[in-house]
């Protein structure tokens, strides 16, 4: 790549990252809606006429012959090089597609990071992709074409298929590619004279025309059925749960981390009277997931249900596809850590009237403690109101609902009973609470917070977020507590039953809030460094969200096994934590694997906060929010263990907490509380 004396990227795309660019969704922030297995053989298409076009292979209509094997330097087409000159028999274009098409996600995967790497995507949290606004210039055609890099190759397939002028070979190869996907008519208008235009330009070139025919042959009827080449589900019996010394602690993500060694990544359970339940672990599939889940797995099916709970439909983690990607992309600010960051004067005085009513000699249970201090941070900030009173009623309801709605583990009815009817009632008491405070008058002068984002989503697209539902988004983020709550009761116990680190990071508290509150630079900097290693080794050893759940809308082979359209899947993406070849001696409580050069976070093995398009959105708020808590209380406060020799057990439904046991005591105050 060069960049010339006006500044413009000057690079010549290969195939696949044409092909790539063009089937760009900026809406979706992914590809157009092709299926998985087409989008594969065309991508292996790009791939293999890029070869030709480079004089590697020569392709006609019966056969593929290998012209020379030497590597072309691309990581995307040399292993496409390298298995053709590894078959002794010669083959046609159709075998190769058919062979390859299977690793074409690797291409995609190295062709979008590519295209990242040359400024030509952006790319967001959750994998989406969009287009970078930065001008580019074709290496092959200096001259007038300067815009972003898809301008440029849809303005030259328009041109091939609107004007009358004789195509360049890429272009008739590219129109091949995508007519054989059939999604030319989702990215231009075609009538019916454009549509013969079409036909006769993919009949020019005899690349383009054998690949697109290879491409289409193995779309229409593949020569081996896929089916035929995968592997039986293994089933786990049931007998090696209640066994297992992990299940007993209720520690999830190290059960399916052992249950993957022995039975492999793709397993199930089958509990009685409940449907199969396929279980993905490993670090494969957490890579798969977080690439690919997007085009084979659907998240609304499983919360359908659970959103009639709240009355609501089309709420954010039940949304697929472009709607989805348009929510997150609106909402995206309200959870930022810059929102955060905005208020920490705010969070700091939120957070001392809250330690203020903690007495010495107060003893209570863990979560409950945590979850409260939690609360009275997040419900003010977020959506401008006290919810103290009402919090711990709506944590219950949201947990029953839970477990009725979603894990099917106790029957529908159990949420119909008098206290929860009572409670569900209080869902409506936040409504109205939250909208109380937001008319313009009350809002003038106030830092906006996550119910003015909401409510002006409201307004501007009634469609989009109803009314209906209000009553889910302006409660969920007082549901957040609860799970922001539970992770600090989990990182407290770590603390104080591990007087070495509870040191360490009393030493950083202490230097932070000595002399006042740290601004926002010093508390997300190297002040925190000890703090921040410890939270994260937290958060790998007890994630409170271990697994996300989806059913399968398009069948697909992961690692060999197939994933029936229809089924359900659990995608244990935390049971990488517990796997020794991600992170050395996964059961040690050890806070230098984060640190250079180890690093043993890096990748899609680390996945506290989910992987995919529905990675959590609140992720850089609540780190900061966890910091700032367990500095302030290891400050402030001597808190201790009850009972003392107390060890740690998980719930582990419907989110992982420590057990009721556990409680904390607050044995002495060690700083005055500023006024
Ligand atoms: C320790 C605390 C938290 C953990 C471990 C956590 C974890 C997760 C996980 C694993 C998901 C993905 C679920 C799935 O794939 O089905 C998720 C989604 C989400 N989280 Fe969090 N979360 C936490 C706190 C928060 C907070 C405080 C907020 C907001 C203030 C938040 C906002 C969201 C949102 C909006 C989504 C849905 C994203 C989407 O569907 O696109 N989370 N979270």
């Amino acid at each position: 790549m060069t960049r010339s004396s006006e500044g413009l990227m000057t690079k010549q795309l290969t195939l696949p990252d044409e092909l790539v660019l063009t089937l760009l969704n900026e809406e979706s922030g992914y590809f157009r809606q092709v299926p998985g297995w087409s989008l594969n053989c065309a991508v292996v298409g790009s791939a293999l006429a890029e070869l030709s076009l480079i004089g590697r292979i020569d392709t006609d209509m019966q056969s593929l012959i290998l012209l020379d094997q030497k590597p072309t330097g691309d990581p995307c087409l040399d292993p496409v090089l390298k298995a053709i000159a590894a078959e002794p028999a010669q083959r046609n274009a159709q075998y190769w597609v058919e062979r390859l098409a299977p690793r074409a996600e690797s291409i995609i995967d190295m062709t979008l990071d590519r295209l990242v790497d040359l400024n030509i995507l952006q790319h967001h949290d959750g994998d989406f992709w969009s287009l970078a606004q930065t001008a580019w210039r074709s290496g092959f055609n200096v001259g007038s074409e300067v815009g972003t890099a898809v301008e440029f190759v849809k303005t030259r397939i328009s041109k091939a298929i609107f004007s009358n002028e004789i195509p360049d070979p890429r272009d008739i190869i590219i129109i091949c590619l995508i007519h054989t996907c059939d999604v030319l008519r989702y990215i231009f208008e075609l009538d019916e004279e454009s549509e013969a235009r079409v036909e006769q330009v993919t009949k020019m070139d005899l690349i383009g025309r054998s690949i697109g025919d290879a491409v289409h042959e193995n779309i229409a009827r593949p020569l081996f059925r896929r089916t035929a080449l995968t592997k039986a589900i293994p089933v786990v019996p049931l007998r090696k749960l209640v066994r297992n010394k992990h299940a007993r602690k209720g520690n999830l993500p190290a059960l399916f981390a052992e249950l993957g060694e022995e039975f492999g990544p793709v397993f199930e359970l089958r509990p009685p009277f409940q449907d199969r339940m396929i279980f993905l672990v490993g670090p494969e599939t957490n890579h798969w997931v977080h690439r690919h889940g997007r085009t084979y797995l659907r998240a609304r099916d499983y919360l359908e249900d659970f959103e009639k709970v709240y009355g609501g439909s089309g709420l954010l983690p039940a949304l697929d596809g472009a709607d989805h990607f348009r929510y997150r992309k609106s909402i995206q600010p309200g959870y930022s850590r810059t929102r955060l960051v905005g208020q920490l004067d705010e969070f700091y005085s939120y957070a001392r009237n809250h330690f203020a009513t903690w007495e010495v000699g107060d003893k209570r249970s863990a979560v409950d403690i945590c979850r409260k201090l939690v609360n009275s941070e997040l419900s003010p900030l977020s959506v401008s109101v006290d919810s103290q009173d009402i919090v711990d009623d709506l944590h219950k309801f949201k947990e029953r609902a839970l477990k009725t709605h979603i894990a099917g583990i106790l029957p529908k009815f159990m949420l119909k009973t008098p206290s929860m009817r009572r409670r569900a009632k209080l869902v409506d008491e936040v409504v109205d609470r939250v909208l109380s405070v937001h008319t313009p008058a009350q809002r003038e002068g106030c830092p906006r917070d996550l119910a003015d984002d909401l409510l002006n989503m409201h307004a501007a697209d009634r469609q989009f977020l109803p009314e209906s539902n209000l009553r889910f988004v302006l409660s969920a983020p007082l549901i957040a507590s609860m799970y922001v709550g539970d992770e600090l009761s989990f990182i407290a116990y770590a603390m104080l039953s591990q007087p070495e680190f509870h040191e360490k990071i009393r030493a950083e508290a202490d230097a932070l809030f000595l002399n006042g509150d740290p601004d926002a630079d010093t508390i997300t900097g190297p002040a925190i460094e000890f703090t921040r290693r410890f939270i994260m080794e937290c958060m790998r050893l007890y994630p409170i969200v271990p697994m996300s759940v989806r059913n399968v809308m398009n069948a697909v082979v992961v690692e060999g096994y197939e994933l029936p359209e229809g089924a359900r899947v659990f995608i244990a993406q935390t049971s990488t934590h517990y796997m020794s070849d991600l992170f050395q001696d996964p059961l040690t409580f050890d806070v230098d694997r984060y640190t250079a050069p180890r690093k043993e976070h890096l990748g899609t093995g680390y996945a506290p906060y989910g992987l995919g398009t529905h990675t959590c959105l609140g992720v850089r708020w609540t780190e900061l929010q966890l910091t700032i808590n367990l500095l302030m209380m290891t400050h402030y406060f001597d808190l201790e263990i009850a009972p003392k020799n107390y060890e740690l057990k998980i719930s582990p439904f419907p989110s992982q907490r420590p057990n009721k046991k556990l409680k904390f005591v607050v044995a002495g105050q060690r700083h005055e509380l500023p006024v």
